[in-house]
């Protein structure tokens, strides 16, 4: 399948009403907290130093992604951890998340980081399959929340896996 043209864009007024209409299923709404809720925890929680941006393709936005972005105090996952990942509903399937991977890990390994961390809650239809296909790897550590501790390893520039 080749990737859609995805794009990471900021969060601003313009297109702030939009983003926060994005919806995942109803069965999937445990596994992730909204977009609204998602910026407000943000604003609550400064010392994460969180990193929200709306994904795009096209014109259209068709998803959210937050990180906690190197903070200060280290965070409690390590330097920088996924904190939020939707797809809308109408555009889920068409590897849109993979690519919205694909770019965080390649920005988090320009930061000089060797690793990204999330974690995600157990359950029918749960993304942790999405996560390891994509590289990332139990940790062994079950978070307070009993969420499922996840690591990507990023191995430096021109380390990586060879081109198949
Ligand atoms: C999980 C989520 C971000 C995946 O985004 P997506 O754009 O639908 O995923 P993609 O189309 O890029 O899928 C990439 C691969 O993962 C697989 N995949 C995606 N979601 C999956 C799931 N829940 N279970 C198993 N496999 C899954 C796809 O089949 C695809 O497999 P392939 O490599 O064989 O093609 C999206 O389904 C979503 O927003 N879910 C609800 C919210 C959520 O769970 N977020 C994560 C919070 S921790």
């Amino acid at each position: 399948m080749t990737s859609p043209h995805v794009q990471l864009r900021e969060i601003t007024d313009d297109n702030r009403k939009a983003v926060r209409a994005l919806r995942v299923r109803r069965k999937q709404r445990r596994f992730v907290a909204s977009v609204a809720e998602s910026l407000e925890d943000a604003a609550a929680e400064p010392e994460a130093h969180p990193w929200a941006r709306a994904v795009y393709v096209g014109d259209e936005p068709v998803g959210f992604v937050m990180l906690s972005w190197n903070p200060p105090d280290g965070g409690p996952y390590g330097r920088f951890f996924l904190w939020r990942l939707l797809i809308d509903r109408h555009h889920q399937g068409r590897g849109i998340g993979r690519e919205v991977l694909t770019q965080i890990a390649d920005l988090v390994r320009a930061e000089g980081a060797d690793e990204l961390l999330t974690s995600y809650e157990t359950g029918p239809g749960n993304p942790g399959p999405f996560y390891r296909r994509f590289g990332f790897e139990p940790t062994g550590e079950i978070d307070d929340d009993g969420e499922i501790v996840l690591r990507l390893p990023l191995p430096p520039p021109g380390r990586t896996t060879p081109a198949r």
